[in-house]
């Protein structure tokens, strides 16, 4: 996610002082354990220490398990990254400034568009009218905008198998482009609610249903299953903190013409909408879990806001990124529910993992607020073997942590409706990665002693009447309370996802993307997170360490763990560095601490250099995609790694292959598959981003440049705009993708 509407995290800072530099090398020389018991031998670790990073990384990443462990190998050959001088050759010119506007996959392998933003989905749902003349009334209808996580849900077939032919396709809608949403732009002073409108209804969840016949896949356009779930839609508020006073918002009537206050408040059990709806998770009771992670940006006010200082709403304003200016929406020039001075508390009904049942169209969505509130990225469960039932989470900002839920109950296997409200009651922690790579979950409870020695019940910013009031104000001050107790600082953890304990491989190993991190050792004088939550959303300069050692890290990494006992309710676990993403050609200057030139195992196929990490996903055969999410053009620090793409990569290896590459200045999102493995889903979200109401093609042409119809036979529209858009991928002997 990126575009006019939303902060550029992703902007190298070029930091001008040396840092004091900590050093990470030898705090892990001091404590350093094995990750994998009996893997890496100390002969191994002796040869492959020395100060450097890389040293580092090839000691603690690449686990040797036997190839045969878990893995059924990468059976493609990478595609060509996507430069800017690829994109020249083929154009016959001397120079380009975007790389090739199409996606490519492997040999053997069809893609075809399968849905995209305005594409009817649902009874009554019309056709995209080719230059986003749509009213919010049909956008209602249609695919949203900026299409990101998602997840195929398959029927039952008659013989009681999971169908491959017919399922619920549920995908997130996370942000819109106001330049493409609207024909003539968002404009200042021609700027109304029917656009505030237009713009919510093409942002939360869409659900389609996906159908196969005679070999094609198809949207089913009329499926009682078809629904949109908007920045409007009513939901039910769960778990600890609801009915909590920070949770009473102004009530409005909602309507098509404006938000009118009906005087009352709401009751802290009820919200409305869901936005910024990043990646996704699903349960093990065949619920969607949709994410809000930049749901500050939709936010802004006419009026100065309180400061840190002034108040509670000032500080909560302050430590989750809500200023005045929002992300450049103009919601609440025209909703009131949107002027965070107008209307304080409804930011805090943003921020949290949104359940979904996708087969019960008329079930209201609930907001867990167990799993605590921040700028949720995804929420990736496992179940252990004794059926707990564990969400890891990542909070996608610059210094911010990564999250574990453990719910209270056990999981149901025979009982669905057993299991229905799971996500009510547990614990949540969050993520100390320590120098010997061992790590600790810190519970987030009332008694956990936090740097103060003081326990969270006797901090201000949680104090309460009760226990019960402390965990309610813990979870929707969640940031707030990981400062407290000192959890690591992280380079913007985006994905997380769990190993299939399959092929004899029965670890609960769990990966997280770091995406990357401009302010990671940018500073003589490192900055931390304030324990008292004061600190404004993202300002922290910190230090490098063991989990985080690439200064000013252009590329990014991932990080994977080991839960101790096997189980997901272990409070600690070992961890190591998966991959440190680089560019193996770059002319960027090395620092004592990064090479920029990263560690990817990329043969024998040849480079596969990727930066910016963030969808990553574990297939069901033991299969490691990952997505990046970086400039997108081929430009700068992207010159040689081209643009964005998604990988295939062996977890016991790290060997990695490059499966896709993707059209101009998009970003490569969402991936799921049908059970079988043999049709795999792709997002691509905001072609040509960037680009002004005046020429909306000014960068990209997609998909209609590259097909001219979808995989269902409906012809698209030649010109036009970009439009963000799933990718149905099949292999042409029908086997299962990535074999
Ligand atoms: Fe929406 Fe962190 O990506
Ligand atoms: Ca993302
Ligand atoms: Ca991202």
């Amino acid at each position: 996610m990126k575009g006019a509407s939303h902060p550029t995290n992703d902007v190298s800072l070029n930091p001008s002082t040396t840092p004091t530099i900590q050093d990470v090398i030898g705090q892990v020389q001091a404590g350093r354990r094995q990750f994998i018991k009996g893997g890496v031998g100390a002969a191994a670790l002796a040869s492959a220490g020395g100060l450097t990073l890389s040293g580092l990384v090839s000691t603690v990443q690449a686990a040797p398990v036997p190839a045969s462990i878990g893995f059924p190998g990468i059976g493609f050959d990478s595609v060509p990254a996507n430069t800017r001088a690829l994109n020249a050759a083929l154009l016959g010119v001397a120079s380009s400034t975007s790389v090739v506007d199409r996606i490519t996959v492997p040999a053997g392998y069809t893609a075809n568009v399968f849905v995209s933003w305005g594409d009817p989905i649902m009874p009554g749902g019309t056709a995209f009218s080719g230059n986003a003349s749509e009213a919010a009334a049909q956008q209602l209808k249609q695919f949203g905008m900026h299409n990101d996580g998602m997840h195929f849900f398959p029927f039952t077939s008659t013989n009681g198998a999971a169908s491959s032919e017919r399922g619920l396709l549920c995908v997130n809608n996370e942000y819109t482009h106001e330049e493409l949403l609207f024909t003539d732009g968002q404009i200042g002073a021609g700027y109304t609610i029917a656009k505030t409108r237009k713009s919510q209804a093409a942002h939360g969840v869409s659900i389609v249903e996906a159908r196969r016949i005679n070999g094609k896949w198809a949207v089913a356009k009329s499926s009682v299953y078809g629904r949109r779930i908007t920045a409007n839609t009513k939901m039910r508020v769960s778990g600890p903190a609801a009915g909590h006073a920070l949770l009473k918002s102004n009530e409005y009537t909602i309507t098509d013409t404006g938000s009118v206050p009906t005087g009352n408040q709401l009751d802290g059990f009820t919200a409305y909408g869901t936005v910024n709806n990043c990646a996704h998770g699903i349960t093990p009771w065949g619920t969607y879990l949709t994410c809000e992670e930049n749901w500050n940006g939709n936010f802004g006010s006419n009026s100065a806001l309180p400061t840190a200082s002034a108040s509670e709403d000032g500080k909560l304003f302050n430590r989750y990124g809500v200023v005045a200016a929002g992300f450049g929406y103009k919601w609440h020039t025209t909703d009131p529910r949107w002027d965070v001075v107008t209307n304080p508390k409804e930011a805090n009904l943003f921020g949290w993992v949104v359940e979904i049942d996708p087969f019960n169209p008329t079930a209201l969505p609930v907001k867990r607020t167990a799993l605590g509130r921040f700028k949720h990225e995804s929420a990736q469960y496992v179940v252990d073997s004794q059926n707990n039932v564990a969400l890891y989470m990542g909070d996608d900002e610059r210094n911010e942590y990564i999250y574990k839920f453990v719910c209270s109950g056990k999981f149901n296997p025979t009982n669905r409706a057993a299991n229905r409200n799971l996500l009510d009651a547990g614990v949540l922690y969050v993520a100390r990665f320590d120098a010997n790579l061992a790590g600790e979950w810190i519970a987030l409870l009332p008694g956990t002693i936090g740097l103060n020695g003081a326990a969270l019940r006797d901090h201000p910013n949680f104090a309460g009447a009760n226990d019960a009031e402390v965990q309610a104000k813990i979870l929707i001050k969640t940031r707030m309370a990981a400062d407290a107790v000192g959890a690591t600082m992280m380079d913007r953890p985006e994905w997380t996802g769990a190993r299939p304990r399959i092929g004899g491989f029965d670890e609960i190993e769990v990966y997280c993307t770091l995406t990357n991190n401009n302010r990671r050792g940018s500073a003589a004088t490192p900055t931390s997170n304030n324990p008292d939550g004061s600190t404004t959303a993202a300002s922290a300069r910190p230090a490098m360490d063991a989990a985080n050692p690439a200064a000013d890290n252009v590329y990014g990494h991932i990080i994977r763990w080991r839960e101790n006992g096997k189980v997901v309710t272990a409070t600690t676990f070992n961890w190591d560095l998966f991959a440190q993403a680089g560019d193996t050609l770059t002319t960027k200057t090395p620092k004592t601490t990064n090479d920029y030139k990263g560690n990817i195992v990329d043969s024998p196929n040849g480079s596969a250099d990727y930066g910016a990490p963030d969808g990553l996903w574990f297939d069901p055969f033991g299969r490691l995609w990952v997505q990046t999410d970086q400039i997108g053009d081929g430009s700068g620090d992207f010159v040689n790694i081209g643009g964005n793409m998604m990988v295939c990569a062996d977890p016991n290896t790290g060997e990695t292959r490059r499966f896709l590459t993707a059209p101009n200045k998009c970003e490569v999102t969402g991936v799921t598959m049908t059970p079988d493995g043999k049709t795999m889903f792709v997002g691509v979200q905001h072609p040509g981003e960037d680009a002004l109401a005046s020429n909306p093609t000014q960068f990209s042409n997609w998909p209609q440049n590259q097909w001219s119809i979808e995989a269902d036979g409906v012809t698209l529209l030649p010109n036009g705009r970009p439009r963000s858009s799933v990718v149905v991928i099949t292999k042409d002997d029908g086997g299962i993708i990535g074999s």
